[in-house]
């Protein structure tokens, strides 16, 4: 049986680069010999390394129970008071809880077609899972503050080892596109992968930004959100990374509700907002020749917030998406990022350079929170519906060929007298 201390170790390997790495390592003189050990030894570890992924008990155990979820609104009233006891509470239901969504997704990747759950990058996610599931599940009983403190180590170094999960799956699924036959189990694979993890994030934070104890927050919820500033924050952003890449930014005017002000989570906001952002300015500054730079048409971003939600549109006037291709816009892996121009045929990723419009930049700038940079991986708008849905809301894209497109972002509050009394749970 091979237990948690190996599958940790097994963490850096790739089962299918052991056979070269060990004959290339040695310096035996005896060239006969020296392969029959290196033989050997990389069919114990592939023997391993293969157990590691199948005889895992416990995972089956955890996976088999129900997750807990969490609404928004049971947070904000009963979580107010950040005493030593709600943050010990906190921690011993994550010491439940993340097991069991860990788990989860485990049975995910086991549960994906071979070829693509054999794929490197895939299987480096995989391990990856594995390696928290055991780091989880084997952690002591929290019973003290000490206990509190270190497992709480323990949830910050994760959320950092885990930052890059939707970049590599999204290079992952990109090298082995060709593979793929069923798109629709794949799509649901992402969907599901990408919000469960969003959910266990979500929580994570929820429990280290409690200890905070930040003025105006209950955990991750900022009790007076201005949306307003939400927004600024990522037109900032992406108004600075345009500005590198292109050296023109079309401007950026919000209006409607900017006053609007509420509780809510930026966290998926902080996702979702620069991905449509950066579409809106990629494709106008496209659409556009450089000596039209004085006349590139402002985009426009309209808030409306009701009892029941809130509205973000975003319109561009950056030519919009071709008939044939507004469907696919909302496929992962799909992106005309590596050619230049969004009228042009499909670039799948699958085939062309990973280099994006924004690649680069992104990688030097990104202050994602959820995931590392995306951009040119044609995973910004499957990924952003997918969040979008998961807080009890859509994402809609509505392009005007020729002109520009709308896209809708809409949410529920998390907790509005017009709506049944929680929106979502996390
Ligand atoms: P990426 O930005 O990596 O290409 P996305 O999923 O964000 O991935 O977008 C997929 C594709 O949809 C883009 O490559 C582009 O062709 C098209 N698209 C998205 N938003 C717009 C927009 N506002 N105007 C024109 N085309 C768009
Ligand atoms: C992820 O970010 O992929 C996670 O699931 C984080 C968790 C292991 C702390």
């Amino acid at each position: 049986v091979v237990g948690p201390r190996q599958s940790i170790n097994l963490l850096h390997l790739r089962p299918f680069t052991l056979h070269s790495n060990h004959y290339h390592r040695g310096h035996s003189t005896n060239r006969v010999e020296y392969r029959a050990a290196a033989t050997i030894t990389s069919e114990r570890e592939r023997a391993r390394t293969v157990a590691a992924y199948y005889n895992q008990p416990a995972v089956e155990a955890a996976a088999k129970k129900k997750s807990v979820r969490l609404t928004p609104s049971a947070i904000l009233y009963h979580g107010r008071s950040e005493d030593e006891a709600t943050i010990l509470r906190s921690a011993q239901y994550l010491q439940k809880e993340m097991p069991v969504r860990v788990a989860k997704r485990i049975i995910a990747f086991r549960d994906l077609p071979f070829i693509v759950g054999c794929n490197p990058i895939i299987l480096g996610v995989h391990e990856l899972y594995l390696r928290a599931f055991n780091i989880l599940n084997n952690f002591p009983a929290i019973n003290t503050k000490e206990d509190e403190v270190s497992y709480s180590q323990k949830l910050s170094e994760l959320l950092e080892d885990h930052q890059d999960v939707v970049t590599q799956l999204a290079s992952g699924f990109r090298e082995c596109r060709r593979h793929i036959h069923n798109e629709e189990l794949v799509a649901r694979f992402l969907d599901k992968t990408l919000t469960s993890r969003l959910g266990i994030r979500m929580l994570v934070q929820h429990h280290l930004s409690l200890r905070e104890n930040k003025p105006n927050y209950v955990g991750i919820i900022n009790v007076g959100m201005k949306l307003k500033e939400v927004i600024e924050r990522s037109c900032q952003f992406v108004s600075r990374v345009a500005s590198h890449k292109y050296g023109r930014v079309p401007l950026l005017k919000l209006s409607g509700h900017v006053n609007a002000v509420f509780p809510y989570i930026e966290l998926p906001l902080d996702y979702i907002l620069p991905e449509i952002l950066k579409n809106a300015v990629r494709a106008t500054v496209e659409s556009h020749s450089e000596i039209e730079v004085m006349h590139l048409p402002p985009i426009h971003i309209t808030i409306a917030s009701n009892e029941i939600d809130f509205i973000i549109r975003i319109s561009d006037r950056g030519g919009g998406i071709p008939h044939h291709l507004t469907k696919r816009a909302l496929e992962y892996n799909f992106t005309t990022a590596n050619d230049g121009a969004t009228s042009s045929p499909p670039a799948f990723s699958g085939t062309s350079s990973p280099e994006g419009v924004f690649s680069n930049m992104m990688e030097a700038v990104n202050p994602n929170p959820v995931g590392g940079p995306m951009h040119g991986f044609g995973f910004g708008l499957p990924t952003s519906r997918a969040y979008a849905e998961y807080m009890g809301g859509s994402l809609e894209v509505q392009a005007m060929q020729g002109i520009g497109t709308d896209v809708y972002l809409r949410l529920k509050h998390i907790n509005s007298p017009g709506a049944s009394f929680s929106s979502f749970r996390i």
